[in-house]
């Protein structure tokens, strides 16, 4: 047989794949979500992420030690706050639970780097992602929502915050009241093309940030759409985003594909709540290898063109990555 192309040639053996490997990962790629609960002493487990814990503000730190013994150095902080109120007021509380947990990390670990996610969800007792006006959630006044919240993150000591509520205009507020006070060094990541999926589930659970009445579409986009993310990013890139994102992950890497395309910006995708609960689940009923797939999904999402990824699975996927499993 004549054959002059034989790519299998690139594959026959451990060395020459993974030299000819196209996807690198590495640790400083990924970024791993602490839930902390304002009322909590200690950690509870969240029964819709195996694995995966509510921590209390007497033991945040805790968590930041496990991520830093699997090599883990960056969190993104959800707070489930003591009181809930229509505006979500315990959000930019300087004593709020998000600033406490930004607090109690710093003074332990100084250099762990902390990524705080600004929205009302987990704040107002309807569970919008902002303040209402009847049935709707008004825009311009969830801007100042907002901005304060962000502001009183970066006082805390954040190093990073990144909106996800996913208002117009939210990009452009946030930079200018953290510019106006000193904060124009601190960058923001946005939750650019997020999209009102059933991937975020499980993740409503662990939060307490299930809307009391309808659901997202209002704000979130449409999963439907492509090029309607383009807008998004550029909006965002245009009104000062440092990192843009797209989320979730799995159903949307040809949106992030596209998305890294088409922007010189840092790209981010959330493998979310749902998508780590379904890996879990067909593990413990045996239908699929949890660390293959977890592998797998991880280096997909790379190679759709992401270059940070933030997901329950970083400490796991640290491990593979040290152990030579994957990247
Ligand atoms: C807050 C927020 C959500 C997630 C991240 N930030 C929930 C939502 O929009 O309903 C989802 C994360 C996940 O599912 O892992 N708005």
């Amino acid at each position: 047989m004549e054959l002059v192309h034989r790519p299998r040639r690139l594959r026959e053996g451990d060395a020459i794949r993974r030299m000819c490997r196209e996807t690198r990962l590495s640790a400083d790629s990924l970024i791993y979500p602490i839930f902390v609960e304002e009322t909590l002493s200690g950690k509870r487990p969240i029964s819709s992420l195996p694995g995966q814990y509510q921590y209390g503000l007497d033991c945040v730190t805790e968590a930041v030690e496990e991520c830093l013994a699997a090599d883990v150095t960056r969190c993104i902080l959800f707070g489930i706050p003591a009181h809930k109120d229509p505006l979500g007021s315990s959000a930019w509380d300087p004593d709020g639970v998000i600033q406490k947990a930004i607090r109690a990390i710093k003074a332990k670990f100084p250099s762990f780097y902390v990524v705080t996610d600004v929205c009302m969800c987990e704040y107002t007792d309807h569970g919008h992602c902002g303040a209402l006006c009847g049935h709707h959630v008004d825009n311009d006044k969830t801007l100042e929502l907002l901005a304060k919240t962000a502001l009183s993150h970066a006082q805390a000591g954040a190093d990073m915050v990144a909106p996800s509520d996913m208002m117009d205009g939210r990009i452009g507020a946030i930079r200018r009241t953290l510019d106006e006070n000193g904060f124009a060094d601190l960058p923001i990541m946005a939750y650019s093309a997020k999209y009102a999926s059933a991937f975020y589930g499980p993740f409503r659970c662990a939060a307490d940030s299930a809307p009391s009445f309808g659901d997202r579409s209002g704000y979130q986009m449409d999963p439907h759409n492509r090029r309607e993310a383009l807008k998004e990013c550029a909006l965002d890139a245009e009104e000062g985003a440092d990192i843009l994102m797209v989320k979730p992950a799995l159903s949307y890497l040809d949106v992030i594909r596209e998305c890294s395309d088409a922007f010189d910006l840092p790209m981010a995708a959330y493998s979310v709540s749902g998508e780590y609960a379904m890996i879990k689940a067909a593990a413990q009923a045996g239908f699929v290898d949890e660390h293959r797939i977890m592998c797998e999904s991880a280096l997909s999402v790379f190679r759709a063109g992401a270059s940070i990824l933030i997901t329950y699975y970083a400490k796991e996927l640290a491990a593979a990555i040290r152990k030579g499993e994957i990247g």
